[in-house]
């Protein structure tokens, strides 16, 4: 399928691109030094890889494999890993070192503390990676500024807060918030570590984007102990595109030309990696106004260029969901069959098994399916971003049945 085609509000278009450019910023030695500083942190634990078998069987596939997130650090979603990864580069940096010779206790120390004492880091967030950033920050003595976009969940908020950032929720949408945020990091000689990259400000976004890749090395070694040497098709939400990119862009180096199948996920209101795929032009394309979406960390109009690049070149398929498919993922994973686990997915962390749901069951998306190759055989794996950040949403949704999956009126 390669032209916008709509079924039940699910729009898909396939990649046809030609020519490629191998993403080398996420070769296996970074990935290696990146899992090593990760080790270091206190309180790091691998998290855990969900197998749901029940759920395969009632779907038609071989494997639904969910790396479950909201287990990172205890900060309910898999944010923290580019943002502590990057503010130790931007101290090292700052001091002179190598982050490859030191570790997380090191730049603890009082001699760096008092090196880096004053400095303060600022970003902008729909609340995951502001909390990120703010725990990194105060882990290592330094001061945050968190700027959030309207409408902002109260709990992320808090989150936030309690994690030890100032916080201000502005009046603007996610993309406008980034720039606010660099504006008043120029201003006030802050440290601007924001989770998406544009010309001129790339350096900071690639170590977040590598720091990201520590999950897709678990979740590798993981299948590996189950006896799965590679997923055949991984589904990989999008905001930005950041965290897409850094798995894809990891699998890419790992397994060469036969890395998996790779489709990328968003809310049909914020599809900006959909709309660039369709474009055809090889380049982004942004998508404006309010970015509607319960899908809150995926609300994101402008796609990282970096990123962009590697979903460009290898991703398979790119997909604009509406919100009623997330919704219908978060309770897919709160309802387990038979033996399976539970899981607690939030709206920007369920939107792929809720898609997946979809294509198998429903005969008008056959096509879709087919074309993916998605079929008894199919080991699927999936990550589950974040769990219930906004715990008020995620109880509607599984208490209330809010956001039901209204077929009849597509
Ligand atoms: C829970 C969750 N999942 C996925 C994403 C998407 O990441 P990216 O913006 O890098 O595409 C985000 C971004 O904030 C997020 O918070």
């Amino acid at each position: 399928m390669n032209k916008d085609n709509e079924t039940f509000g699910i729009k898909a278009i396939s990649n046809t691109i030609k020519e490629r450019k191998f993403p080398e910023m996420l070769n296996e030695n970074i990935v290696e030094n990146v899992r090593k500083f990760h080790l270091s942190i206190e309180g790091y634990r691998v998290t855990p890889l969900v197998c749901l078998d029940g759920l395969a069987k009632e779907l038609g596939v071989s494997k639904v494999s969910v790396k479950d997130e909201s287990y990172r650090f205890g900060l309910n979603a898999f944010k923290s890993l580019g943002g502590t990864f990057a503010i130790a580069k931007v101290i090292c940096e700052k001091l002179g070192i190598d982050l490859n010779h030191v570790n997380f206790d090191y730049l603890k120390s009082e001699d760096v503390q008092k090196k880096i004492e004053g400095m303060v880091f600022v970003t902008a967030t729909d609340g995951n990676h502001g909390r990120g950033v703010a725990w990194a920050a105060t882990q290592l003595g330094c001061k945050s500024v968190v700027y959030l976009p309207k409408g902002a969940a109260q709990r992320r908020v808090e989150a936030i807060r309690e994690a030890g950032a100032q916080v201000e929720v502005t009046d603007l949408n996610y993309d406008d918030a980034v720039r606010l945020a660099s504006k008043k990091g120029e201003e006030n000689g802050w440290y601007l570590v924001q989770d998406t990259a544009w010309e001129g400000y790339e350096k900071i976004p690639n170590w977040i984007t590598q720091g990201y890749t520590t999950m897709a090395d678990e979740a590798l070694e993981q299948l590996k102990s189950d006896g799965i040497q590679k997923p055949t098709h991984v589904f990989l939400q999008a905001g930005v595109g950041s965290m897409a990119g850094a798995v894809l862009g990891y699998y890419v180096n790992k397994f060469k030309g036969k890395y998996p199948i790779t489709i990328i996920v968003e809310p049909e209101k914020a599809a900006c990696i959909y709309k660039s795929a369709l474009s055809g032009d090889g380049k982004p394309h942004f998508v404006t106004g309010e970015l509607d979406t319960i899908m809150a960390g995926l609300a994101c109009g402008e796609p990282n260029p970096v990123t962009w690049e590697i979903l460009r070149d290898f991703a398979n398929t790119y997909v604009s969901c509406p919100d009623y498919v997330s919704a219908r993922g978060t309770r897919i994973l709160a309802n387990p069959i038979g033996n399976d686990k539970k899981i607690i997915s939030g709206e920007s962390g369920s939107v792929g098994i809720g898609l997946l749901s979809i294509l198998m069951e429903k005969t008008e998306l056959k096509e879709l399916k087919n074309s993916l190759g998605l079929n008894e055989e199919s080991v699927v794996l999936f990550f589950n971003t974040e769990g219930d950040t906004d715990p008020e949403n995620y109880k509607k949704i599984v208490y209330d049945g809010k956001y039901p999956s209204i077929f009849n009126e597509y």
